[in-house]
């Protein structure tokens, strides 16, 4: 028998809805907030509010779009945290409401994951998946982790940053240069005609499989600085051989213990995923690495790079099968706990 799950995504500043059946996606809609970009960075309170605006809409164009009624919907999947708890708490109500009017089960999903799971969402039967165990990399703005995958419910971190996230050395050292937030986007265009190595910047020295980006964006911070006070215009005038170096530096920093891990595990399926993921540098290094080494790498469509309600539905679909339905009085959370 089918099953059909509804996935729903509210943890930052996108409202997402998708629909899946049996693994499929028929649909993946997400509306993104605008309103932050005139903060620098996006405001809690304003992407509730908008959460709120979009989740009904958002959530009627997936059904429509995968052209079912709400009746030949399986379950419910929502992210259950880690993100900002304002916006968890209204992708989670419409949930639960949604599972109690319909009397279908609740999945809870943790965005994290979603994005480690994403490799599994299939446009077409021929879709290809990976095999367990697989090695992921997850870099995205609050997180950079190296995840040994033994099924969809098994998951080791064999290490993590502990501070900085990748995607925010991306973010700050963007704005260190005047580039609009979020800056990783920006950085990875403008290192395309860039000389990656006209500037050195330090890069970490932490044992074992764990990263570290916070001083890579203080060398960073003082480059400029002390730059600037021989030529006023020099970032300016370097834009793109700072970005390129910069990316550069970020990609080795990711890249050495990603094969660190994959050297250690004899693990020979790898995976990206998280927003830093979208970046051209990585998809390449990722790329060159496993095909001359013989190893399988799972590179994700841009797409679902960045937050989406696919992601969450898969994850779901994982737990629909092995009957792990949660509880209605289940709070979200903030924090990452696993
Ligand atoms: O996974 P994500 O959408 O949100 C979080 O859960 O954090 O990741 C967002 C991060 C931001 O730091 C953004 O700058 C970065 O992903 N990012 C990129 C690129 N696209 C998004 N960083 C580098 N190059 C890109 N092309």
């Amino acid at each position: 028998m089918s099953v059909i799950i509804l996935g729903i995504e509210s943890s930052c500043d996108d409202t997402s809805a998708a629909v899946i059946k049996d693994g499929v996606m028929l649909s993946n809609v997400i509306a993104s907030q605008k309103v932050h970009e005139a903060y620098g960075g996006v405001v809690p309170e304003l992407a509730s509010r908008a959460h709120q605006q979009n989740i009904v809409p958002v959530v009627s164009e997936a059904i429509r779009q995968a052209g079912i009624t709400k009746e030949d919907i399986d379950g419910i999947a929502f992210t259950r945290g880690p993100g900002l708890l304002g916006s968890l708490l209204v992708g989670t109500s419409f949930a639960k409401g949604l599972s109690l009017a319909l009397n279908i089960p609740l999945l809870d999903v943790n965005h994290l994951h979603g994005h480690v799971l994403s490799h599994f969402i299939k446009e077409d039967e021929t879709t290809e998946v990976p095999e367990f165990p697989y090695l992921c990399l997850l870099v995205s703005g609050g997180n950079s982790q190296i995840i040994k995958v033994n099924s969809p419910s098994d998951m080791e971190v064999l290490g993590q940053t502990i501070d900085d996230a990748a995607g925010e050395a991306f973010d700050k050292c963007a704005k260190v240069m005047g580039l609009p937030y979020p800056g990783g986007p920006y950085i990875d265009r403008l290192a395309a005609e860039g000389d990656a190595t006209r500037f050195k910047f330090s890069k970490p020295h932490i044992a074992g499989l764990d990263y570290s980006f916070s001083g890579l964006k203080t060398s960073f911070l003082y480059t400029l600085r002390d730059e600037k006070k021989v030529n006023p215009n020099f970032v300016e005038e370097n834009m793109a051989d700072l970005a390129a170096s910069l990316q550069k530096t970020i990609i080795d920093i990711l890249m050495d213990k990603f094969a660190k891990a994959i050297k250690q595990t004899g693990i020979k399926t790898v995976a990206i995923g998280g927003g830093v993921s979208a970046n051209s540098g990585v998809r390449n290094a990722v790329a060159e690495y496993c095909e001359r080494r013989g190893i399988k790498a799972f590179i994700p469509k841009r797409s679902f790079t960045t937050d989406n309600a696919a992601m969450i539905a898969i994850a779901g679909y994982f737990k629909y099968l092995e009957k792990d339905f949660c509880d209605i009085n289940l709070p979200p959370f903030a924090r990452v706990t696993v």
